[in-house]
């Protein structure tokens, strides 16, 4: 049965410059709409740019043009990255758009009447040179934490919206909701956040400090605070306030995509929001984790953003959304580097998928001259190409309501292997060759019909590609796209196969002598060292300190830990490193009891791909040191909070 999904990205300042980040959440955004409209749910995919409050203020005074002016310029760097990277949003919304305006300034009026927003007088601490009002507790040796200035009390009248008074329901809503925050670690977090008292929520600036927002109906003297403003956009883009019936038919959301540093605008400010409004929560709210680059938070002073452009020109746009997809687990942080870029591409495109398309292709046009033949009899290996494939279809169906997409993007990889690894073993050359031509057509048949699903699973994560490969398959002129079209393919035999021109050539890295390898056909990428210099390195087994650091060791404190049922070696632990929980399956159980371990501070290696061990998921390894039949695990010594980088 067809449903509704209507899915949102956060809206991005207009001010930035569009970067992995806001790229990955974008493009993930997009694999979910694509996918639910190829399975005939009505979807709606809402994305956009938030444009009022003080930096875009200061940086349009700084080039002497209007602020509305400055983000007319600016905006356009999202919407041109979102329309390379072939981003589907069915509404591209600004918070400087009559309409959206036209909604906030409506609901500020209706919760102020109701009296849900309400007049105070605010003391802060206020530094003259960042024109930023701080809290006691933020303040640093007593001055600003940001420029070390001297700051002053400044008393000053705001209006409050009262968001304290949904304390209580906002918790038992979270906690009877399972659904609401994912992954469920965000949700503990924000009940963390929510054990302290809530206060009101000042949502007003005075013009005198700042003019660029949208206007309080009932005070002329103020503009709304930004995230009021902006959060409203998830609805004011469905029609909220100017178009009922567009609204009713598409809130609440499916899904609001964010990162986990606007966790809590939108776990606690826009809930109570709704809550006051009386509108329905969101479905599911889900923080996935950064984008890291050498392991540090990317940044400009640091040097280290990564321009999605200057990728997608390297190794198209296809190569660029499926790396963003397939690398991150959305929980977790993942790491940028161009190596493990070129690396993924290699070896899960050029070699894996590229080879087993061009193989087929190649081997189906010699032997019939193209057309996908019928299948004979089948036998074990055909059976087990057969079930690696629909346990990928299967994986990517489950893991799209998860949202853990790179595990069904891996499951669809595993068929790809399994498909590369079927040639190697009936070797349809030599059946050729001996003349073995029934058992011939049926290796050719079975291995074009695994190629076409898993180009349709594929689908909206690389459309182009995946478009191009069922097109060498013959298959789009079966009317074969997306994933519901599979149900109606009952067989790929009959279908024309055409040559094969590489999907995705590989990327070569410059040779020593400065010269790329021919044929490459992409832009050759410069080598860090030489080869030389490499090979002495290996010979003493040393590595660069970039390499060292590429491991990423944190201090974690056990939260908990139980036996592993079935296992004698293993204990399930629940650590917490930061404001993170994890759980980490380890072989220690004949070491150390669940009693001893728990609370001990250890030192884990955080930014490891999650690896299911018996079953049960392990987010990282603990460092222990074994000899012979003792071992003991690596602890720090003396005092030290989980989440400490170690280094
Ligand atoms: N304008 C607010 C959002 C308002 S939504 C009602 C905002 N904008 S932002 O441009 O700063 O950030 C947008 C998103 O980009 C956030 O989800 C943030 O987490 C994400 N990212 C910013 N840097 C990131 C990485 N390095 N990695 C992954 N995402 C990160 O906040």
């Amino acid at each position: 049965m067809s449903e509704k999904f209507y899915v949102t990205t956060p809206i991005y300042y207009v001010n930035d410059r569009p970067h992995i980040g806001h790229a990955y959440t974008t493009v993930l955004a997009d694999v979910l709409a694509r996918t639910h409209r190829s399975l005939s749910d009505r979807t709606f995919f809402l994305t956009g740019t938030d444009e009022h409050g003080q930096k875009v203020q200061q940086a349009a005074e700084k080039r002497g043009v209007a602020p509305l002016d400055h983000c007319d310029e600016t905006v356009v760097r999202f919407q041109e990255l979102w329309q390379r990277l072939g981003i589907t949003n069915d509404y591209f919304i600004r918070t400087t758009e009559a309409n959206h305006k036209a909604v906030v300034s409506r609901i500020m009026q209706e919760l102020y009447d109701r009296d849900e927003i309400y007049k105070a007088d605010y003391t802060g601490w206020y530094c003259v040179g960042c024109e930023r009002f701080f809290t006691e507790k933020d303040l640093v040796d007593g001055k600003c934490p940001d420029c070390g200035r001297e700051v002053n009390a400044i008393t000053e009248s705001n209006y409050f919206f009262r968001m304290s008074k949904y304390q209580d329901w906002l918790i038992d809503y979270i906690q009877t909701h399972p659904d609401f925050i994912l992954p469920s670690f965000r949700a503990n977090e924000t009940l963390g956040f929510l054990k302290k008292p809530l206060g009101d929520l000042c949502i007003s600036r005075p013009k005198s400090r700042l003019a660029w927002g949208i206007e309080l109906p009932f005070d002329k003297d103020y503009v709304c605070y930004v995230w009021f403003d902006a959060l409203i956009n998830y609805i004011s883009g469905v029609g909220y306030g100017s178009d009922e019936e567009k609204f009713n038919s598409w809130w609440p959301a499916s899904c609001h995509l964010i990162g986990k540093d606007i966790l809590t605008t939108h776990s606690v400010y826009w809930p109570t929001m709704l809550k006051a409004m009386g509108l329905p929560m969101p479905k599911t709210i889900f923080a996935h984790g950064w984008w890291l680059s050498g392991n540090s938070k990317m940044s400009k002073s640091l040097g280290n953003v990564v321009n999605p452009m200057d990728m997608i020109d390297r190794a198209g746009v296809d190569a660029f959304r499926y790396f963003l997809l397939a690398e991150m687990s959305p929980g977790n942080d993942a790491n940028f580097s161009e190596d493990g870029f070129i690396a993924r591409y290699n070896s899960d495109l050029a070699n894996d998928l590229g080879n087993l398309l061009s193989r087929v292709s190649k081997l189906t046009i010699r032997a019939t001259g193209g057309e996908i033949p019928a299948p004979g009899e089948l036998n074990a290996d055909d059976e087990e190409l057969a079930n690696a494939v629909n346990s990928a279809v299967v994986t990517m169906s489950e893991c799209l309501q998860s949202y853990k997409l790179d595990q069904g993007i891996n499951a669809a990889m595993n068929a790809v292997r399994a498909g590369n690894r079927y040639l190697e073993k009936c070797a349809p050359w030599s059946l050729a060759k001996n003349g073995e031509t029934a058992r011939l057509h049926t290796v050719l048949h079975n291995a074009a019909d695994a190629l076409c699903r898993i180009a349709v699973l594929l689908a909206p994560v690389m459309p182009e590609k995946m478009a191009e490969l069922l097109a060498v398959l013959g298959a789009d002129k079966a009317g074969i796209s997306g994933i519901a079209s599979l149900e109606k393919l009952k067989s790929v035999a009959g279908l024309t196969m055409k040559e094969a021109t590489p999907l995705f050539p590989r990327i070569v890295v410059e040779e020593e002598n400065g010269t790329p390898e021919k044929n490459s056909g992409k832009k050759a990428v410069k080598p860090e060292k030489t080869a030389k210099a490499e090979k002495v390195e290996e010979a003493v087994n040393v590595v660069s300190i970039d390499e060292f650091f590429k491991t990423k060791l944190k201090t974690a404190k056990v939260l908990a830990a139980e036996k592993v049922e079935g296992a004698d070696k293993l204990l399930k632990l629940q650590i917490e490193v930061g404001s993170e929980t994890r759980q980490l399956v380890a072989g220690v159980a004949q070491f150390y009891t669940p009693q001893e371990i728990t609370g001990k501070t250890i030192v884990i290696v955080s930014n490891l791909k999650p690896a299911k061990i018996r079953g049960i998921e392990s987010q990282g390894m603990l460092l222990a040191a074994k000899n012979g039949s003792n071992l003991k695990l690596v602890t720090v010594d003396g005092e030290m909070p989980s989440g400490v980088d170690i280094g």
